[in-house]
């Protein structure tokens, strides 16, 4: 199956449309259609995997449509001109979770593998880690 989803990563985050998008079909009618060809349940859960997993990680899919995402955890990011590294709020560096009343705990929500598992579609390596 080929995957387009850093084009429909891109296209919904700037707000704009591949082609125009018929008043009465459904953001994800249209987009599963483009980007996977055939409408059905299946599609639709993958083409939100594939939207979700490269906001997060960014664009990752084959064949690269030329779209650059570079994803929330990217350690380099940059945002108008000023280096932005999130990782810290999701890998345990900073006790940045709410979980501790009224003290912030550290916590990993990527030790089920990282960007590894996400980059097969898969969501963890394993069932029981916070990823
Ligand atoms: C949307 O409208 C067009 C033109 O009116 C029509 O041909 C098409 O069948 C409609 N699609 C749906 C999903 O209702
Ligand atoms: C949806 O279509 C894909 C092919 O594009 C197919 O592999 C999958 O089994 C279909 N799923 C359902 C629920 O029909
Ligand atoms: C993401 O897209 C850019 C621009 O096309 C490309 O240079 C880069 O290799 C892509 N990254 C991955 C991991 O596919
Ligand atoms: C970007 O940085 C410039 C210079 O510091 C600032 O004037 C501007 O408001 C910033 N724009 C945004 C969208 O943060």
């Amino acid at each position: 199956m080929r995957f387009n989803s850093a084009l429909l990563a891109a296209a919904a985050a700037a707000g704009t449309a591949l082609a125009q998008r018929p008043t009465n079909t459904s953001i994800c009618d249209y987009y599963t259609m483009a980007l996977l060809k055939e409408n059905n349940a299946t599609n639709q859960y993958t083409l939100l995997t594939l939207l979700v997993n490269t906001a997060i990680i960014g664009n990752y899919t084959q064949p690269n449509v030329g779209v650059s995402v570079p994803g929330i955890l990217n350690p380099n990011g940059m945002y108008n001109n000023t280096k932005v590294n999130l990782v810290p709020y999701f890998d345990g560096g900073l006790a940045s979770t709410n979980e501790g009343g009224s003290m912030g705990v550290a916590k990993n929500f990527l030790d089920g593998g990282g960007a590894a598992p996400l980059m097969k579609n898969m969501p963890a390596d394993d069932m029981t880690s916070n990823q």
